[in-house]
């Protein structure tokens, strides 16, 4: 097999989410630098300077205005005691809590699973076991209750020089020891693609703690290789039709399945983010998804399913990429159920889909597109929300509008609608119909102007206070000449996190407005201009919020991605975090996860007594795990969380955290 990527890039870790490549959005909506003076005007500039004129003449303005937005301290409201932040090759979790591993990758799901042997694993097997790197995890109730349900799992890629023994070689290049992988086999790629995609599994709580249903009837495995339909305006379009599949309608898989969520009748809906890792080779010359492509980075390569599986090399299916980059929906309640790809959400590097019914009974979900520079987005479903008829919602995501969100420096954001013939959105500038419109989502909220975002995460509507929160990571090519108000640091190592109030608490309003919650990172260091309450302690910050959960009494619970040694000296973790009254922007450390992983989930059980979070990636540094260039692989992992056993690899898992002697996990 030919391989054409260089050695390091299959070292594919969640750098590839990161795209170190150049900023693809090429557009230059809302970069004004003038926005800035009307924040400081807006903030109550001079009150603040005279607050820090002792540290004006060191650090930049937009510390300045951090300094400005530092709230006063109270504790926090949470009255767990709190974690002390670190890392180590351990899971840690507050004390008074158990924090017990659930699902390992490998483990067996049905009834005839094999063991998980991974000296011996095969596509087969994988396909009968837990997939590789849980994230999103949803929990759907059997009977209405709060322990017995479905546990929905997204897997959202594979990490094989930590999955396949025998791949790496440590080699001596300028001086220093490298690590290089081999190419994969294809019965390698095959374990890849059956290690994608979610898992449905029945669990129980019995005497306090969760068990699996290991013969649950609705137990499913969702792959890269699963059938699925594709729905909505898009299905059966020219731009969809493959060789294999000239109807535009039957598609294979899905993968890199991030954040999802689970619908409120019941369904569990799928992310596909990064979908253009999985694609190589060249379109034919003068091929016109050329822009299309080029705008989502297609092809990227990291993954080599291309050399095996035509649908994956661009040359010979050139179709095939606008297949992917949707929202999936999979009904539990039958395994046999085909999964639909509901292509009136969008297509871009879908990060999320939560949800919430809005007070006239249509359902709002929050989407946000992963990617430097790109867009928070909301649908808007046309029907209704039926509670008392299942089936009535089945195809309620087919049609509905999408919206882009457009942040102003007044404080006020408006969704602008994507629909074909407004605006824009029209025959001169190249869109025949919705379905161009959608197949082409981000191009769509180029021209409408939305505001170019530092990679917009997770997105988690409160039901209880009527906020919306958004996750925004991080953004290091982000210039002093880009700064907005919604995105207010050049160079945003840390990340931020906004709030959204809807105009009349209406989801489905063409108006709201917004606030920073928080803006990320160490708050002794006065040049990182993070915001976290006075009263927060050296253990409570945080940097790259990604996913977050609200529990039921509707307060905040962030997850990170992308601490560690380097950046913040402390793993992700879990980061209980206050919204309301004098406690606002305090945070408190939960939970923390093993070196090299990143913290996905969280999610909290009905009763607010699970937490069940997801340790996506541990042992994972790409080849310089710890600072000093010593990399981490399937023989020498950095960690061999969760079994610690010598012949078994270090295995992503999702925890079930409980307090000690039950009750709810904070009050
Ligand atoms: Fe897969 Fe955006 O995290
Ligand atoms: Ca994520
Ligand atoms: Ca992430």
């Amino acid at each position: 097999m030919t391989d054409h990527r260089s050695p390091d890039a299959r070292f594919r870790t969640s750098q590839l989410e990161e795209n170190e490549g150049p900023a693809i959005n090429p557009t230059d909506n809302r970069t004004m630098g003038e926005i800035i003076a009307a924040r400081f005007s807006r903030r109550g500039f001079l009150k603040g300077s005279l607050a820090v004129s002792a540290i004006a003449a060191t650090v930049s303005p937009l510390a300045m205005i951090a300094a400005d937005d530092a709230r006063a301290a109270e504790g926090s409201a949470f009255q767990f005691d709190e974690l002390q932040a670190g890392i180590d090759d351990k899971h840690h979790v507050a004390p008074g809590y158990d924090a017990d591993v659930l699902l390992r990758w490998g483990d067996p799901l049905f009834a005839d699973s094999p063991d998980f042997d991974p000296t011996k694993q095969s596509a087969e097997a994988q396909a009968r076991q837990f997939g590789y790197n849980n994230d999103y995890v949803g929990y759907i109730a059997i009977d209405g209750s709060a322990e017995h349900g479905l546990l929905v799992v997204n897997h959202e890629y594979t990490n094989p020089h930590l999955m396949f023994p025998g791949i790496v070689s440590i080699v001596e290049k300028d001086g220093k020891k490298k690590a290089e992988v081999a190419p994969l086999s294809k019965e390698q790629v095959d374990v890849e693609m059956a290690a994608h995609g979610g898992t449905i599994v029945e669990i129980r709580k019995d005497g306090g703690k969760w068990q699996v249903v290991r013969d649950g009837k609705l137990n499913r495995r969702i792959t890269s290789s699963t059938e699925m339909m594709l729905s909505g305006p898009v299905a059966g379009h020219d731009r969809v039709k493959t060789k294999a599949d000239p109807s535009g309608t039957k598609v294979f898989g899905t993968f890199n399945n991030c954040a999802g969520g689970v619908t409120p009748w019941g369904t569990y809906v799928m992310a596909e983010e990064n979908i253009h890792g999985y694609f190589s080779g060249e379109l034919p010359e003068g091929h016109e998804e050329a822009a299309n492509y080029k705008r989502l980075g297609i092809p990227e390569g990291a993954y080599e399913w291309g050399a095996h599986y035509d649908r994956f090399n661009l040359a010979k299916e050139p179709n095939e990429p606008n297949r992917f980059g949707w929202i999936v929906e999979v009904d539990v309640n039958d395994p046999t159920s085909t999964p639909r790809k509901r292509t009136a959400m969008g297509r871009f590097k879908h990060e999320g889909a939560e949800s919430i019914v809005a007070k006239d009974g249509r359902v709002v979900f929050y989407l946000g597109d992963d990617e430097r520079f790109d867009y928070v987005y909301k649908f808007v479903t046309k029907g209704s929300f039926n509670a008392s008829d299942r089936a009535a919602n089945k195809d309620l995501l087919d049609e509905g509008t999408l919206h882009v969100a457009k942040f102003a420096e007044d404080g006020t954001v408006e969704w602008l609608p994507i629909v074909f013939g407004q605006g824009p959105l029209t025959a001169g500038n190249g869109f025949a119909g919705q379905a161009d419109v959608l197949i082409e989502t981000r191009r769509a909220a180029d021209l409408l102007g939305a505001t170019k975002m530092d990679r917009p995460e997770d997105i988690q509507p409160n039901a209880v206070n009527g906020k919306v929160y958004v996750m925004l990571t991080n953004n290091s090519k982000r210039k002093a000449d880009q700064v907005d108000a919604a995105n207010p640091r050049a160079e945003n190592a840390f990340g931020h996190i906004i709030e959204i109030t809807e105009a009349d608490g209406d989801f489905t309003a063409a108006k709201g407005k917004w606030e920073v919650l928080l803006k990320c990172g160490d708050p002794s260091v006065a040049d990182v201009g993070a915001t976290f309450s006075t009263a927060t302690t050296a253990n409570g910050w945080f940097g790259m919020p990604d996913n977050c959960a609200v529990d039921s009494a509707g307060r905040l619970w962030v997850a990170t991605d992308g601490q560690g040694p380097k950046a913040t000296g402390r793993t992700d973790g879990l980061w209980a975090v206050d919204t309301e009254g004098a406690a606002r922007a305090t945070s408190k450390l939960f939970f923390r996860v093993p070196i090299g992983a990143e913290m996905c989930g969280p999610l909290f059980a009905p009763d607010d007594q699970t937490a069940f979070v997801a340790v996506q990636h541990p042992g994972d540094g790409g080849e310089d795990w710890d600072g000093f260039g010593r990399p981490s692989y399937y023989e020498d992992p950095s960690t061999r969380w969760p079994d610690f056993k010598p012949d078994m690899p270090v295995r992503p898992s999702v925890v079930a955290i409980t307090r000690q002697g039950g009750g709810k996990i904070a009050v």
